[in-house]
Parts: structure tokens; sequence; C-alpha cells
């Protein structure tokens, strides 16, 4: 069977977007000075960007039998994305607190998976042949590690190039690791994971050879304005991130980098090229407000390449 496109287990949330030149303390009430809401929840951002990107993308979650659900479904029909995600009668749609520091554009995420984190190795089961179809299957820690970790287990086993996204820091069971074909950490996760203070590149790489010695095939380790260091498989290969225009928003960057590094990989991109494309799509979404809806179209990614 010829594989195909990308495959991605994740949570969907609706993003409540506050921007602000400060958060509340405890007890405060501080006026701010935006309000948006948006289709968020790291999976579900990795999905779209990887759709816009021009792959095929299957996701598999659960939402709330409510209105967040139902405008999750429509926005995935609108974007092309096959959806194994069925509609919980019992758990509402998750919804993220994203607070975002006005100028800076830096932000701070609080995330209720709600019927997201419902989901069961009963639901990988059953979107299995989605799973095995695809080139490439990813999954993060939003949905129960447990979870995540059989998922990745069944692509790895059926053949499917494996990408673990490690968001947010969790405990998992890191046997995992070894079925990783890629594990892609920001700074705080590769230093909640292999216990390296990753603060810059040089830093970066020893946390990365810790998780190529647990198994994984290569490290890909995002440092947000430092770029990424890809190492692995006797590689090792600092990725400069790309200055488009001004921040505005840095929240989902990283779902930006992940979903178009994975559309690449299917795509057949050495995992070099797929970095820098997933650099470029991070690059450009920063300069736009929101999550999902900051991700570029193909065409931006190709002309950003190509300068
Ligand atoms: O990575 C950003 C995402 O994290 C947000 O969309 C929020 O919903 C949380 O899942």
């Amino acid at each position: 069977m010829t594989k195909e496109g990308v495959s991605i287990l994740g949570i969907y949330a609706a993003d409540l977007q506050f921007t602000a030149k400060r958060q509340p303390a405890m007890g405060e009430t501080v006026l701010g000075k935006k309000f948006a809401l948006g289709p968020g929840g790291k999976g579900s951002n990795q999905a779209v960007a990887a759709a816009r990107a021009g792959a095929k993308v299957s996701f598999i979650s659960r939402v709330g039998l409510d209105s967040f659900g139902d405008q999750a479904l429509a926005m995935w029909r609108a974007e092309g994305i096959i959806t194994h995600v069925p509609q919980d009668e019992k758990h509402a749609t998750g919804a993220a607190y994203i607070f975002i520091e006005q100028g800076s554009g830096n932000n701070a995420v609080l995330v209720v998976p709600g019927a997201s984190g419902q989901v069961s190795t009963a639901d990988v089961d059953g979107a299995m042949d989605a799973i095995a179809g695809s080139a490439v299957f990813m999954t993060q820690l939003e949905t129960p590690a447990a979870v995540s970790a059989y998922a990745l287990r069944k692509a790895k086993g059926a053949g499917v190039i494996t990408i673990f996204n490690p968001a947010p820091a969790a405990a998992f069971d890191t046997s995992v690791l070894a079925v990783c074909d890629y594990c892609t950490p920001n700074e705080s996760e590769a230093t909640a994971l292999t216990g390296v203070a990753v603060k810059d590149v040089a830093s970066a790489r020893k946390a990365a050879e810790a998780l190529v010695a647990r198994g994984v095939g290569m490290a890909l380790i995002t440092l947000g304005s430092q770029g990424a260091l890809l190492h692995g498989r006797g590689l090792s290969v600092h990725v400069p991130v790309f200055k488009v225009g001004k921040v505005v928003d840095t929240t989902g960057a990283g779902d930006a980098f992940n979903g178009c590094f994975a559309a690449a990989l299917s795509k057949g991109s050495t995992p070099e090229e797929a970095a820098r494309f997933g650099a470029a799509t991070a690059g450009l979404s920063v300069t736009r407000h929101g999550t999902a809806p900051s991700m570029p179209q193909l065409a931006e990614i190709e002309a950003l390449l190509k300068l």
C-alpha cells in the first residue's frame, strides 16, 4: 500500500486570546487591549499547518456535542482535513486561556483538553486505517500520555514515520522514545526530558544526544528566536529562524514548525529540508495573530524559502 500524507492524534481547544500589558495577579483585575476567539489545540493547529502546506491530513481526536465542537468540525472541513473525531455527549469541547503580552507577542497558555482529553486507545484502533495509510504520524502530550504512546507504537509497527512532539512537558513512559523516528521538544520540554538546561545550540546538542541515547532516531529541538537543532543519525545541523517581519504573536509557532516538518517529510523531503520548511512556516506564523488562523499557505512558504 502506498503511504501518503500525515495522520495526527491530538486535541482541539477553543483559544480565548487576551492581549494585555501583563497578566493579573491573584485577586486582581487588569484591563486588557484585545480579545479574540479562534481554533486551537496543538494537534489541531499542526493539522491545519500541514494541510495548508499541501499535505493530505487525517486528524484523530474528540470534541464535545456543543457549539465549539461544531465550529471545529466546520473548520476542519473547510481546511480539507479528514476527521476521525466523534462528538462526545458527556464532555464539553476543550478551551485554552491564552495571554499575549502587548509589544513582545510572547504568550502564556492554560489549556483544558475537555472532550479531546477523553480520546482513547479504542479511538486510535478505529483510525488505524488512516494511520497505517499515512507516510508520517505525529502526536503530542495534550492527549493522555498512555494513548499517545500507544498510537506511536501502533504507527511504528505499521511502518509509518513517527514524530513525537512532547508538548507540553508532562510525565510519560520514556520507553516509547525508542519507537520515535523524531522527537521535537522546545527548550523547556527538552530540559524537563533530559535534565540538561537547554538555553542555546550547544546545550541543545547535549540534550539531543541524551534523547538519541534513549532510542530516538533524530532530535529536533526548537529554540525560539535561536532557531532549531536537528541532531542524530550522523547529522547535527543548526536551522536558523526566518525573520519575516514584526513578531505580533508567538502562540502556535511550535505547531506551525511541527505540522510543516511532518508535511515536508511526508512528501519525501530530507529531515534537514523538512526542518527548514518548518522554520519558514513558523517565521511566517509569528507575524500573524492566532494559532491555527496564523498558519500560512504553501505558496507563501515556498516564496520565503526561495528568497
Ligand atoms: O501551541 C499552542 C496551543 O496550545 C494553543 O492553541 C492552545 O490551545 C494549546 O493547546
